[in-house]
This record gives structure tokens, sequence and C-alpha cells, in this order.
């Protein structure tokens, strides 16, 4: 399937999760085979070929990190929502287009040098994936990009992740 295709199965929903919030919803393009193949395969031409490990942002991000550390052979390391992780090696807060949250980082799990990939599927104001970033460096990582499905381009997060090298599908 085309890449424009898959993209197209995405929808938009008024007023969720809050009143007066578009929610951009990859849910059918996901579930989609052919159209989660496009989207994977697009996300992989975009990775930098030093990259050895996908950061993968809970939780859609699972889902296509996951699928891109199976096929191209890279370690996944999930960063998850406060409570969920058996041992925690740091926590970084930060703030959402609608509300406040925090993002885990498991122990040993990112080597000191590492190259690491940050994957979800909207960036929007760039608080989660700026979160992921500070905990990859913090860990040693070496950050070799952030890539995503969907930017909502007027929410700013690539003027947030400034100097990174933000990879995204689709731009709105
Ligand atoms: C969404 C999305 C990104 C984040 C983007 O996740 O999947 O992780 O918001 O927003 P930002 O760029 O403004 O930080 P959400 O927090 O809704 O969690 P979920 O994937 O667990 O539903
Ligand atoms: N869709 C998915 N995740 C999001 C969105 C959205 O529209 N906005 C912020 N996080």
């Amino acid at each position: 399937m085309k890449l424009d295709r898959a993209l197209g199965l995405m929808r938009e929903v008024p007023d969720f999760p809050l009143p007066g919030v578009v929610f951009r919803d990859l849910t059918p393009v996901l579930a989609d085979p052919d159209a989660l193949r496009a989207v994977v395969d697009a996300l992989q031409d975009k990775i930098d070929d030093s990259t050895q490990v996908i950061a993968a942002i809970e939780s859609r991000g699972f889902l296509l990190g996951a699928a891109l550390g199976y096929g191209w052979r890279y370690g996944v390391v999930p960063l998850r929502k406060p409570g969920k992780l058996p041992v925690v090696a740091d926590s970084q807060s930060y703030d959402l287009e609608y509300g406040t949250a925090s993002l885990e980082l498991p122990a040993d799990a990112i080597q000191p040098g590492q190259r690491v990939v940050v994957v979800d599927d909207v960036l929007a104001t760039g608080g989660t994936a700026e979160a992921a970033c500070a905990l990859v460096e913090r860990a040693g990582g070496i950050v070799t990009g952030v890539s995503v499905v969907l930017e909502i381009a007027a929410l700013g997060g690539r003027t947030r992740l400034a100097g990174r090298d933000v990879q995204a599908l689709l731009s709105v």
C-alpha cells in the first residue's frame, strides 16, 4: 500500500479527550495490515543507519517500536507511564496538550554510548518526546532522532525539539 493511502486511514475525533481537542486517531492505520506495514517501512527509511535501540513511548509508540525492532533488529526499550515498571532507572515529568504526565525509563535498558531513536505515533507539543530524549541522554544514550507518524505542527513540537533530527511521515 502507498504511504498516502495508509495515512488517509487516520481519523479525526472531535472533543477527545477534552472538549475543543481534535484527536488524531491512528487506530485504523494500525488495524490495517498493509497500512501498518507501509507506515513501519516508511519510519524505518528515515531512521539514522547508526541506530541500535528504539526508545518506544507508551502506548502507541510500543506498537511501532516493536515492529521496527523485530523487522530491522533494534533493541526496544519501553518508556512507560508511572507505576508500570518493576525497576525504574529514572523518571521525567512533562506537560501535555491536555494535562501533565511523566515517563519512566527501565533500569539497565540503555547503555552509555548506545545510539537511540525515540519513536511515537504523534508529535504534538513535543513534551513527551522531549522527556523521552532527556531520559535517554541522562542514561548516557545518544539520541539519533525522533521519529513519528504524525506531527501536529501548530502545537510546536518541532521547535521544542530544536537541534534534533525530527522525522514525521505527515505534518498537519
Ligand atoms: C499522545 C501521543 C504522544 C503524545 C504527544 O500520547 O501518543 O505520546 O500524546 O503529545 P505531546 O507531543 O504534546 O507530548 P498520550 O499521552 O495521549 O498517551 P497514550 O499513547 O498512552 O494514549
Ligand atoms: N492524537 C494522538 N495523540 C495525541 C494527539 C492526537 O491528536 N494530541 C496529543 N497527543
